[in-house]
């Protein structure tokens, strides 16, 4: 069902293969109005399709500079992050995609799984330039994530962005 890529590939390799999941998540979503629907289905989508995402979801801006966790899959997520505290939200607060490396070396990175070693986490906003969600994934491999990575993610924000909150 999923074809799913290593960590290592090549930096077009990942690009093709965010390219092949994106038309499938553009696809799998179409007409959807429900954002709750369509969070659950991208982060089905993204975390089976990467064998170096270990910990897929959504965070939610539920009140002023508070994050709430939404859809995701892998271990327990912690619930509320404030946008003072980790790598999240960093995201929501800058409204700039975050790409961590080594996350022992983020000041204040919220380990939800001692095994987290590197991280992405990219914000959604709305028309007015607003964050109202972001999109947070864990590797327990370091330096997991590269530009080819952050381009994918990039692109899936501005598509739910258009589509939700435009
Ligand atoms: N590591 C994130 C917290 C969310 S858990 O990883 C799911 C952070 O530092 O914001």
């Amino acid at each position: 069902m999923y074809q799913s890529i290593p960590y290592q590939s090549k930096s077009d390799d990942k690009k093709r293969h965010y390219s092949e999941v994106m038309d499938r998540v553009k696809a799998l979503i179409t007409n959807e109005d429900d954002w709750v629907s369509a969070m659950a289905t991208v982060v089905c989508e993204l975390h089976h399709s990467f064998d170096y995402y270990h910990w897929t979801g959504f965070y939610r801006v539920v009140s002023n500079q508070v994050l709430k966790i939404g859809p995701y899959q892998g271990g327990h997520g912690c619930l509320m992050i404030p946008f003072s505290k980790g790598v999240c939200g960093a995201a929501a607060k800058n409204k700039s995609t975050q790409m961590v490396d080594d996350v022992n070396a983020f000041p204040g990175h919220i380990a939800c799984a001692a095994s987290t070693q590197s991280e992405i986490v990219v914000p959604i906003l709305n028309s007015q330039g607003e964050t109202v969600a972001v999109f947070d994934v864990d590797s327990d491999l370091p330096k997991a994530f590269c530009s080819a990575d952050q381009g994918g993610l990039e692109e899936l924000a501005k598509v739910l962005s258009r589509q939700f909150f435009s």
